[in-house]
């Protein structure tokens, strides 16, 4: 489903991304580890189009994504959750959510223009998806709230809704449990594998290694800007590099 061909990032000079190749299967959950500062977060901006890599080529289902700008390749069906919360404080939670569907509500304007009451019923429908994906999330009380009062863990969810919300053919999950305790982690957790039984494709990058070797299909391992093992949870626990370059150094900082 997404395909990373050599694809480099430098900041002024400096590499945050080496030469990174692998592939996203659909219909799996690939898993993105790597120590602090290895490259995950600059890798999902380089998907979604808020960077451009310094070479390389990235494909969506066979669609070169190079070059095109973020709203485009969301449209194409790609939804993210950021690491530093993007969400818009004074919205509701349900107008959070609704933001998540733009791409449904793409052509209102048009149908503003020629039939206002098939406009009033896509708006309900599109209000009853989001009023489901938030009852899917425990939000549903709080729909009405407006995001800034939430909770952080809470506010973690409303990202999570929203990014998935639309149906997205393919979802990246900056470190969507970061900062949430051990019950809220297996809510999430919980919730990810439900989407993946359901047939979503996604990439997760995550520090919390029970979680990302318990729900992984597939796990690539990126290290100073490169990407050091591709395997699957067993294989890269197994991994002498990995257990170097990651394990190792948590173990030796636990
Ligand atoms: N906009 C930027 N300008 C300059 N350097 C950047 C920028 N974004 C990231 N970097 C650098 O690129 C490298 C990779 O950062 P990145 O945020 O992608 O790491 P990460 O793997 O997501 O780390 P973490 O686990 O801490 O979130 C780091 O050295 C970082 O300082
Ligand atoms: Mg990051």
């Amino acid at each position: 489903m997404l395909q990373l061909e050599q694809v480099s990032k430098n900041f002024g000079g400096l590499p945050a991304l080496s030469d990174v190749s692998f592939t996203v299967p659909k219909g799996k959950l690939t898993a993105l580890i790597g120590p602090n500062g290895a490259g995950k977060s600059t890798l999902v901006n380089c998907v979604t189009g808020v960077l451009e890599p310094s070479s390389g080529k990235i494909y969506f289902q066979q669609q070169q994504l190079n070059n095109l700008p973020a709203h485009k390749i969301s449209r194409l069906g790609i939804s993210r959750t950021f690491q530093n919360l993007k969400i818009f404080p004074r919205l509701t939670v349900l107008d959070n959510i609704l933001t998540g569907l733009t791409r449904e509500g793409g052509d209102s304007m048009l149908l503003a223009m020629l039939r206002l009451p098939d406009l009033r019923h896509r708006e309900r429908q599109l209000k009853l998806r989001a009023l489901e994906s938030l009852d899917r999330f425990g939000l549903a009380d709080k729909a009405n709230w407006p995001v800034g009062i939430l909770a952080y863990g809470d506010k973690k969810r409303v990202e999570l809704a929203r990014a998935t919300v639309g149906q997205p053919q393919l979802i990246l999950l900056d470190e969507p449990v970061a900062g949430l305790n051990s019950e809220e982690t297996a809510a999430v957790g919980q919730q990810l594998r439900l989407m993946r039984s359901s047939g979503h494709t996604m990439l997760l990058i995550e520090h919390d290694m029970d979680l990302v070797m318990d729900i992984a299909d597939q796990v690539v391992v990126l290290d100073s800007g490169r990407c050091i093992a591709t395997g699957t949870p067993d294989e890269i626990r197994r991994n002498p590099l990995v257990l170097e370059a990651y394990l190792g150094r948590m173990d030796a900082t636990a």
